[in-house]
């Protein structure tokens, strides 16, 4: 099967079918960082653009290594670094690099829609690596993978994902792909960061970090998205922390074989424990190497791979 659109914007418009795709190519991709030659030939001659106007440590590189790992050349541009900083717009600059041909171009931007303006403007295949507190596709495979991988499944699991729900588009894209490969789906945060109405995306609501942890199969935890809040919403980190840290002494109400996430960058302390970040329970660095196959995965389905 071969993926049947152009670019990667969300998984909103992904069916379950192109989830499972994704997810098992990446499978194929596995054993490739496990090798002394981490290479494949699949899309040498190829280039991929990173256009990061955003910070990122883990999706960034991953996608680098990625292309790497399939002989891509891999070009990447910040912010900081590109002619964006002496006025240029994002449609100019979408325009200049269509004129170079690339193959696929990789963006992360902190206005949600700016992938999909870029989609519209250039004939190469992009992918959404996170749009403001819209969507990360990306980030939300990668996760279904390690679920999947860990598991053996997502039907009917119990998902909780705990935190900063309004400003986060990790939780919304998780939401959508977990909702759609048939898992159930609790969310906790303070009321100041549950989005109106999220109970229409079919989620069950809760204000209590243990009310929603409590059986769960998978605990996601979710940074304060303080660079996306337009005021303080809650009264200070300590107090944050005291409600909705999740710790060695709340995590019991979960399943035994509860398995902790994150998706980076943790705020040690505030959302979740030392121990708990690091102890038997936490799949969070197997979450980051899964995210280098299923970049793989994406590229090469992107530039035509697939069966
Ligand atoms: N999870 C994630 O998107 O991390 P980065 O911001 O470091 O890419």
């Amino acid at each position: 099967m071969k993926l049947s659109r152009k670019d990667i914007l969300g998984i909103k418009e992904l069916g379950a079918d192109e989830i499972n795709l994704i997810l098992d190519t990446a499978e194929t991709f596995i054993e490739v960082s496990t090798r002394e030659i981490k290479k494949l030939p699949t899309l040498r001659g190829r280039t991929i653009i990173n256009l990061f106007l955003e910070a990122s440590t883990r999706t960034r590189t991953s996608f680098e290594i990625a292309g790497k790992r399939l002989s891509a050349d891999t070009i990447n541009i910040s912010s900081s670094t590109s002619s964006m900083v002496k006025g240029e717009t994002l449609i100019d600059t979408a325009r200049n690099l269509e004129a170079m041909n690339p193959d696929v171009i990789v963006i992360r931007h902190r206005s949600a829609g700016a992938p999909h303006l870029l989609a519209r403007m250039v004939k190469q295949p992009v992918i959404n690596a996170g749009d403001g507190a819209h969507e990360h596709p990306t980030q939300a495979l990668l996760d279904m993978m390690t679920i999947r991988s860990k598991k053996g499944k997502m039907e009917g699991l119990k998902v909780a994902i705990v935190g900063d729900i309004a400003y986060s588009r990790v939780a919304r894209s998780n939401i959508y792909g977990l909702r759609k490969m048939g898992a159930h789906v609790v969310i906790a945060g303070p009321a100041t960061m549950l989005p109106r109405d999220i109970e229409r995306m079919g989620v069950a609501v809760y204000c209590r970090l243990e009310e929603a942890i409590k059986g769960a199969d998978i605990i996601m935890m979710l940074r304060i998205q303080t660079e996306r809040q337009q005021q303080n919403i809650f009264p200070s980190l300590r107090e944050y922390a005291n409600y909705f840290c999740l710790n060695g002494e709340n995590i019991k109400l979960a399943k035994e074989d509860v398995l902790v996430m994150h998706p980076g960058p943790i705020n040690r302390g505030v959302e979740i424990s030392p121990d708990v970040a690091d102890g038997p329970y936490s799949v969070i660095l197997d979450q980051v190497t899964n995210g280098v196959a299923v970049r793989m995965a994406l590229l090469y389905l992107v530039t035509g791979g697939g069966q």
